[in-house]
């Protein structure tokens, strides 16, 4: 029998597991589908609706770490998740360089190119979702690293001439830079994850709520008298 401590470490460890699985494997067409060879649809379409579908698990994933165990266990996984997710981002960009991929460029046919491509993408969005839903905890961490700094200012500049960031991603992308703060924050910019918003938005719902009691304590009041008036 396992007792709960050994449990609680094995979770622990698939969850990590399954983690570094998302980050480091990616979203590759094997075969191009039949719409493709018809020109129907360019190889960059595509590639925007696999990156839609692995988003979503992506998505799901960080909602997950969100939920998870106490602050000290997500911050441990969320700082392994990071460690990670530049790691494999920063190779990629190794290789892209190596390769002379300049973003803009035509969707490539390469899928060697494409894989690496995918985990810039890829693992930025994931960046995003993270940077947005856990920001005290990955600012706990990403602040104090220069390297992961400069290379996500990369990041987000290869993702945003890519073309693949669009619509929701976009928005994501947009979000994200100024989070971080490699973008000016616009001046309606605020993150409802932060513990102050949270703290905030729990102050407000209690003030709602005084309110509510206050108003009715008010008609009551009003109330009064006229009773008064009906049995003088
Ligand atoms: C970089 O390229 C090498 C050689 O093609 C490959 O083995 C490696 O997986 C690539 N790394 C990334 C992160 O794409
Ligand atoms: C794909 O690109 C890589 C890197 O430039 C190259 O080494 C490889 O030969 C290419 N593969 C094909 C099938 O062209
Ligand atoms: C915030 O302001 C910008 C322009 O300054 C606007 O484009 C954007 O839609 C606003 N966002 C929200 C959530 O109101």
């Amino acid at each position: 029998m396992m007792d709960e401590a050994s449990l609680r470490c094995a979770v622990f460890r698939t969850f990590s597991l399954l983690i570094i699985l998302l980050i480091s494997s990616v979203t590759l067409t094997k075969k191009e589908s039949p719409d493709v060879y018809k020109g129907k649809r360019s190889p960059l379409e595509m590639y925007k609706k696999l990156f839609q579908e692995h988003r979503a698990i992506q998505l799901e994933a960080v909602k997950s770490i969100q939920n998870y165990g106490e602050y000290k266990q997500r911050h441990q996984l969320v700082k392994m998740t990071l460690e990670k997710l530049f790691k494999v981002i920063s190779e990629a960009k190794v290789n892209l360089t190596l390769w002379g991929y300049i973003p803009g460029d035509p969707f490539p046919e390469n899928t060697t190119i494409r894989d690496g491509l995918s985990k810039v993408f890829e693992n930025t969005a994931m960046f995003g979702d993270l940077v947005l839903r856990l920001p005290d905890i990955v600012h706990s961490t990403y602040d104090k690293n220069k390297d992961w700094q400069l290379l996500l200012g990369w990041c987000y500049w290869f993702c945003k001439e890519s073309g693949v960031f669009d619509e929701t991603n976009g928005r994501l992308l947009h979000l994200m830079a100024q989070e971080v703060k490699l973008i000016e924050r616009e001046e309606n910019y605020t993150n409802p994850f932060t513990l102050e918003s949270q703290l905030k938005q729990q102050k407000q719902r209690h003030g709602e709520k005084k309110e509510i009691k206050t108003k009715k304590k008010k008609k009551e009041r009003k109330k009064g008298p006229q009773i008064t008036r009906v049995e003088l």
